[in-house]
């Protein structure tokens, strides 16, 4: 290939098959750069070759496919960016295959197109040695998921794409059935029943690299389409889960990253991970840890203080340490307008040095606020940003700016690994909307043994015996152990108001499995894009996707959703009401 050769091949015939990433016509001499999956090679067509072959390479332009035949030489002038720099093909033999027309976009790693056109070309786009590479690793790291999980007594089985979807918080993707008139599959949005069907089966150990669909509003990290490494697991319970994963992701990074990671990883519990980040995904790379400051302003002169925990909520804070010159008046501003989407009404904050500045002066003088830097356990060049407001709004103000200003700050290493796993999640969160609980991971998710009575008394308080594995910042995956027992699933659905005839339509094969021996089981799923994009620097999963969608759910290169033709619609019994503008 293009990019294998080296001196050591210095005198050899070779053979190269790739594509015209430039050519450059210096008179009497050519140069093409050759592009194949490997890498690029310098090509050469010096005068000493036959008349003919000099012309055919004067025609070459930019993604000609071609193929070579020629001997590596040494070079004259090293290319020391270039890995196969030391060498150049002196060509004999050229074979045009195919030609092509001015590429829309470059094929080169730094061309800075629209995402939109990327993903409209995105035949071009892969060719680019960056998208090559993620691919290549992203097969690297399922083709040693399969290899660790098959070591581990894990049986690879796939479930259907087309059944009844499983509840995992998103809309879903419906598929009408031509045979049934007016039913429709759902696709699923996690294998979740079937692996649980599968436990019940006998299968013990099952894993998947699963599709999973879900129709949600989309973000970096969201893709409507995606992947998961699913597992599912019988006769075990939470130590042996985690066990089973940590000794894969120590495998993971010490095979395809060359890191090692120090096991067991760190397990915290939601409260914790929740009143020290603000966050129940962490991102322990950087301090800057929210502190409660609740009961120092309980009595403030400032309202927005007082009435923030007289109401039931709290007043937090992070300490920007050593960094208050960094930020600018106009830059607090910035802070304070960054936080509004969360509920923030506003952002006080405390800047040390000589002396201590606020944005609330006039409420207090010196003393009271080195009683709240003291708090903060505050030097002479912080910035404290303090949030009042429901626990809520405070969590999720300052768990964003602990994380978006270390990062603006530089202090987020791509290359600094930080797993752990948050755990003792509430079972379930109260739906201020639908004035119900709903599961906060979903509704399969097994209680704690002692907090069973609870869901008749307090339901809020259960805890939940799932799981959470983080990556600086990001949910790489998630998993419980499952209610095995029929009387209990029932519970649960009852506890998030699903009535028992809704229960039934939805889940009466799970409960009917339940009657014929079900084993206690648990799994979990990582994000498989999303592990990738990380371990591969990207800040978003499209980069390590062949073929995804655009923000609004498109794919640009096919043209998909598109519409059906009449014929189709009719077959399935399906009249679309479009609105005017769409027609
Ligand atoms: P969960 O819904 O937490 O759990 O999903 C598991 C992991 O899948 C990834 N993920 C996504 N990745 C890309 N685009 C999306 N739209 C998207 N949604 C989720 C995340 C997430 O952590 N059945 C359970 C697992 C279990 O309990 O075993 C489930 O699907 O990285």
């Amino acid at each position: 290939m293009c990019g294998d050769l080296r001196m050591e091949h210095d005198g050899e015939r070779v053979v190269l098959n790739g594509w015209v990433q430039k050519r450059r016509n210096l008179g009497g001499l050519i140069f093409c750069d050759l592009r194949d999956k490997s890498g690029i090679v310098q090509i050469v067509f010096n005068e000493d070759v036959p008349e003919k072959l000099f012309a055919e390479a004067d025609r070459l332009r930019s993604e000609y496919v071609v193929g070579v035949k020629g001997i590596v030489k040494e070079r004259q002038a090293k290319n020391k960016d270039l890995e196969t720099g030391e060498i150049e093909i002196f060509v004999d033999e050229l074979l045009i295959y195919n030609e092509a027309d001015t590429p829309p976009i470059y094929v080169k790693d730094d061309d800075n197109v629209s995402d939109d056109l990327r993903l409209k070309y995105r035949y071009l786009d892969l060719r680019k040695p960056k998208m090559q590479k993620n691919l290549a690793f992203r097969h690297q790291v399922t083709h040693l998921a399969r290899d660790y999980f098959n070591g581990e007594g894990f049986t690879e089985i796939e479930t259907p794409i087309l059944a009844n979807t499983t509840p995992e918080g998103a809309r879903d993707y419906l598929v009408p059935s031509r045979t049934q008139r007016g039913k429709f599959y759902g696709l699923p949005q996690s294998p979740q029943v079937f692996k649980q069907i599968l436990m019940v089966s006998g299968a013990d150990r099952y894993f998947q690299i699963a599709k999973c669909f879900r129709d949600e509003d989309l973000r970096a990290d969201r893709q409507p389409e995606f992947t998961q490494i699913d597992l599912e697991m019988s006769f075990v319970d939470e130590d042996i889960i985690i066990d089973v994963q940590e000794r894969f992701l120590e495998r993971l990074f010490r095979e395809v990253m060359g890191v090692e990671i120090s096991l067991p990883l760190p397990r915290l519990p939601y409260e914790e991970a929740m009143s020290r980040y603000g966050s129940d995904k962490p991102d322990t790379r950087v301090g800057f840890e929210l502190k409660d400051l609740s009961t120092l302003v309980k009595d403030s002169p400032l309202p927005i203080f007082f009435d923030a925990v007289a109401a039931g909520g709290s007043v937090r804070a992070i300490n920007l340490k050593g960094y208050s010159d960094r930020f600018s008046r106009k830059d607090v501003d910035k802070i304070q307008e960054s936080i509004k989407v969360f509920g923030a009404k506003g952002l006080a904050w405390i800047r040390t040095g000589a002396e201590l500045t606020s944005s609330f002066n006039k409420f207090y003088d010196q003393a009271g606020l080195k009683i709240l830097a003291d708090a903060m356990d505050a030097g002479d060049n912080d910035l404290i940003l303090i949030v009042a407001g429901t626990d809520k709004v405070a969590f999720d103000s300052l768990g964003f700016l602990r994380r978006d200003l270390a990062g603006k700050l530089g202090l987020l290493d791509d290359q600094d690994y930080k797993l752990l796993w948050v755990v003792d999640f509430p079972l379930l969160e109260y739906d201020e909307e639908e004035n119900r609980f709903s599961a906060m991971h979903h509704p399969f998710t097994a209680p704690k043994l002692e907090d069973v009575p609870l869901l008749d008394t307090d339901p809020g308080k259960v805890k939940a015996r799932a799981y959470d594995i983080i990556l600086n910042g990001v949910e790489l995956g998630g998993g419980s152990i499952r209610i095995h027992d029929r009387a209990l699933q029932k519970k649960m659905f009852d506890v998030i108001g699903l009535s028992d005839e809704e229960a039934d339509r939805k889940f009466g094969f799970l409960l009917e499995a339940f009657r014929y021996g079900t084993p206690p089981h648990g799994g979990l799923a990582y994000g498989l894009d999303r592990l990738i994009m990380l371990l591969c620097g990207e800040k978003s999963i499209r980069d390590v996707m062949a073929f995804p969608k655009n923000q609004a759910a498109s794919c640009l290169l096919s043209d998909a959703p598109s519409t059906p033709n009449p014929s189709q619609l009719e077959e399935l019994g399906i009249r679309v009401e479009y609105d005017k503008e769409e027609k």
